[in-house]
């Protein structure tokens, strides 16, 4: 019988679960056995295999996080961790491993590719990072959650006539800052990809606080520094009070946006037609509402082309 199997590596985000859902079910529907390999990378080392069924995958397309367990690990970096990785997957026999991850989850499914491990990749990350295509699972259900947490913030802020500083993930990207940012009407918005000075930061809260509105919502990405960093460099320097806050890991959870849980359904089903096709070593994205397949070795690129358009949206806006 045909056979696939399926990991989630590296940070887990929303909708990554209706993505396995859709996959197993398309395998099923396809006349696949599917497995999961269970903590990602870690359990190609182990060969932690558990076989997935429709029973497995039923209700999870609303939970978030992963059923198959996720792992960063770095024995898959050593070569005594990647030959047995290598050598559990050839042994299993499967058809191909479609990989859930990022970046480095990408970088991975490449050398296992290299190795003669069939490969097919589908883009998971809150932190919308790869350049290749225009979203990620997880990253809209992030900026929703996020956007939701910037409004708590706003409330309490507004009523104490405070600036507060946010810390939102990211890692080198800005996109989850910039998108909930503008969702909040954030007057500051500080990432990676623009960088503004200590006196460009305290012109923008001055300037933004001209008008008599003294609650002013600072958004910065982690990849710029730390919320309490900015804000103790805000008080030296304007003699104003300032509260931080991290947000941390309450934006990597909650129930997935409606879009993220169906980007999540195209993409696995997409994934699956690829091996029906033999269609090996591909990356799934979607660009410009429409789902494409590109080879691996293309897809790991960074995002070079943050949309600095609505950066100076926002900026305009927060007079
Ligand atoms: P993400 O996939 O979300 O970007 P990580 O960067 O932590 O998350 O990568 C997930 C896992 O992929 C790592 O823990 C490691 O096992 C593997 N990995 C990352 N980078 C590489 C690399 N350059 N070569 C081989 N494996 C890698
Ligand atoms: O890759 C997603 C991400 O959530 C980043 O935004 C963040 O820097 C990182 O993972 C945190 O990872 P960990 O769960 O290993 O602390």
């Amino acid at each position: 019988m045909k056979k696939f199997a399926v990991l989630t590596s590296g940070g887990d985000a929303p909708a990554m679960n209706a993505c396995l859902r859709a996959i197993v079910r398309s395998g099923e529907v396809n006349d696949y056995k599917v497995y999961g390999i269970v903590g990602g990378y870690q359990g190609l080392i182990e060969g932690n295999f558990k076989p997935l069924s429709l029973e497995d995958v039923e209700g999870i397309i609303s939970m978030a996080g992963t059923i198959i367990k996720t792992t960063r690990c770095d024995a898959f970096m050593t070569e005594e961790g990647f030959v047995r990785a290598v050598k559990n997957a050839k042994n299993q026999g499967f058809d191909a491993i479609i990989i859930l991850g990022g970046d480095g989850s990408f970088k991975g499914a490449l050398k296992l590719m290299k190795a003669g491990v069939n490969v097919v990749c589908i883009p998971c990350t809150i932190d919308n990072d790869l350049g290749y295509t225009d979203f990620t699972i997880g990253f809209d259900t992030a900026v929703s959650t996020v956007t939701t947490l910037l409004g708590n913030v706003r409330d309490t802020s507004s009523a104490h006539d405070r600036v507060c500083v946010v810390e939102v993930m990211g890692r080198h990207c800005g996109e989850i800052a910039l998108n909930s940012g503008i969702a909040s009407g954030a007057e500051v918005v500080l990432i990676p990809e623009i960088s503004l000075s200590n006196e460009q930061i305290c012109n923008k809260i001055t300037s933004s606080t001209r008008n008599g509105e003294k609650c002013v919502l600072v958004v910065v990405a982690e990849g710029v520094g730390s919320a309490e960093s900015v804000a103790e460099m805000i008080k030296q320097n304007l003699g104003i009070d300032a509260k931080s806050v991290d947000l941390g890991y309450v934006q990597r959870g909650g129930t997935p946006t409606a879009n993220d849980r169906i980007l999540a359904t195209k993409m696995g089903v997409c994934a699956v037609e690829c091996l029906t096709k033999k269609k090996y070593g591909m990356a799934i994205s979607v660009n410009q509402n429409k789902i494409n397949t590109l080879p691996l070795i293309k897809a790991i690129i960074p995002k070079s082309k943050l949309n600095k358009n609505l950066y100076f949206i926002n900026d305009t806006l927060s007079i």
